[in-house]
């Protein structure tokens, strides 16, 4: 199934059941201050959990544009390093709003994955708050779960905020054995996370509103919000190790290729030494091309420009970073427009916005792209003098760091992200 399949499916699946269907918001959220951008399907009804507003419907399904990389849910570090996270993704989720509670939720989703997906039961895990004894008792009983196959888990990972305020409550989520040898799976085995089990779907039980003091309050009806990751379900149903290597992702892979003439080798996702292995430092930054460029695109269709601060400073961020990521493939000139313009290809289709926006997306992107080439192969220049000089293991001084940054207009994440290939930190501190 490909990606525009799955997602058509995913829709149509909980239209059957009662949903609308809702476009996505922007990734610039409209009317929440606490937000600098979408990061999850239920942002855009976080006053109908609150009770705060009435709609004509008490069911929705979206597929949402999200956007981890700033406040409670950042990914930026992992991208390009692991199988599986991106700063923008499409996050799949089917709602109540004081409609149904925990077994439909987990009645649809398990109709969904294994008659649907026809996902393998014997490859499915499923984990639950280490209070929620009822949401067990409904996986056993409703989707009949084996009991070893649940794992109760504490609040870091099965209890779902959306920030340090606003609505949130227990979750449960659904996990896929992805590895080559199934019938050594066990729970020591998916308690290890080594990578063989991958989360894909998150069940979350609204039940609170948490105030700023940490106070959580019953809402006025329990409600459910759950999100899938589009990206890992392609990746599990087109049979790949990493979302990389889905359709939704390979085609600026494959760009990166062509433009540089490097093959794109994917094997390992255990981190590696980036100075001691070239081809594994190439890997990295096509597949840091593969999501910035989705994430630029995305964001200056929905009215970003490249700036010195708040959401502005983030894509001008991403576009820089991008621009580094570049020099390791071997590309002097501007390159990331160019993958813009096949995100905007592959993914026109379902977001006109991205089509509207052509023109516009190429011109700034070229234009930020353009203004940072000088000083980003001077400020690299400067950034291996100074390294040299330090002793072994010392962090790059705060000052340097810090001319990086005013004259050269690498932004701290960037001369961070270069670091990591010569083993090195910041001095944060200095910096500051
Ligand atoms: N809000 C939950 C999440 O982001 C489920 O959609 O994981």
């Amino acid at each position: 199934m490909q990606g525009t399949e799955l997602r058509s499916a995913y829709l149509e699946f909980f239209r059957s059941k009662g949903h609308q269907v809702v476009s996505s918001s922007p990734l610039v959220p409209q009317n929440d201050p606490t937000l600098l951008f979408s990061n999850a399907g239920m942002n855009q009804f976080k006053d109908l959990f609150l009770g705060a507003e009435k709609r004509s419907y008490s069911r929705a399904t979206t597929c949402q544009k999200c956007l981890r990389i700033s406040g409670k849910h950042n990914d930026l570090e992992n991208v390009g390093v692991t199988a599986r996270h991106h700063t923008f993704f499409e996050m799949l989720g089917n709602f109540s709003f004081g409609d149904y509670f925990k077994a439909d939720a987990i009645t649809f989703a398990w109709e969904l994955v294994t008659t649907v997906f026809k996902l393998p039961e014997d490859r499915l895990w499923v984990t639950v708050y280490e209070k929620d004894d009822e949401a067990e008792e409904l996986w056993v009983k409703l989707a009949g779960v084996k009991r070893e196959r649940i794992i109760r888990l504490g609040e870091a990972d099965n209890f779902w905020a959306m920030g340090d305020t606003g609505p949130c409550g227990p979750c449960s989520e659904i996990h896929y054995y992805i590895g080559n040898e199934p019938h050594t799976q066990s729970k020591e085995g998916f308690l290890r996370d080594d990578g063989s089990y991958l989360e894909f779907w998150n069940l979350v039980f609204m039940q609170y509103d948490r105030s700023p003091d940490g106070t959580l309050t019953p809402l006025p009806k329990p409600s459910v919000d759950t999100g899938m990751g589009l990206e890992r379900m392609a990746s599990i149903l087109q049979g790949k190790k990493a979302n990389y290597d889905s359709d939704l992702l390979r085609p600026v892979i494959s760009l990166c290729e062509e433009l540089s003439g490097f093959r794109y080798d994917g094997g390992s996702y255990v981190p590696r030494d980036l100075r001691a292995d070239p081809a594994y430092a190439r890997d990295v930054a096509m597949r840091v091309a593969a999501d910035h460029s989705r994430a630029t695109a995305f964001l200056v269709a929905d009215g970003v420009r490249p700036g010195s601060d708040g959401r502005g400073y983030v894509l001008r961020r991403l576009i820089r970073r991008a621009a580094r990521h570049g020099r390791v493939l071997g590309f002097t000139e501007p390159f990331l427009y160019e993958a813009c313009d096949t995100v905007i290809r592959e993914m026109g289709g379902h977001y006109g916005e991205l089509t509207a926006a052509r023109e516009t997306i190429e011109k700034v992107v070229l234009a930020e792209e353009r203004k940072f080439q000088e000083t980003l192969d001077s400020g690299l220049a400067l950034l291996s003098r100074e390294v040299e000089k330090l002793a072994p293991s010392a962090p790059l001084p705060g000052a340097v760091a810090f001319l990086l940054h005013d004259t050269y207009g690498f932004p701290l994440d960037l001369t961070e992200d270069a670091l990591k290939g010569y083993g090195r930190a910041v001095d944060h501190e200095g910096f500051r």
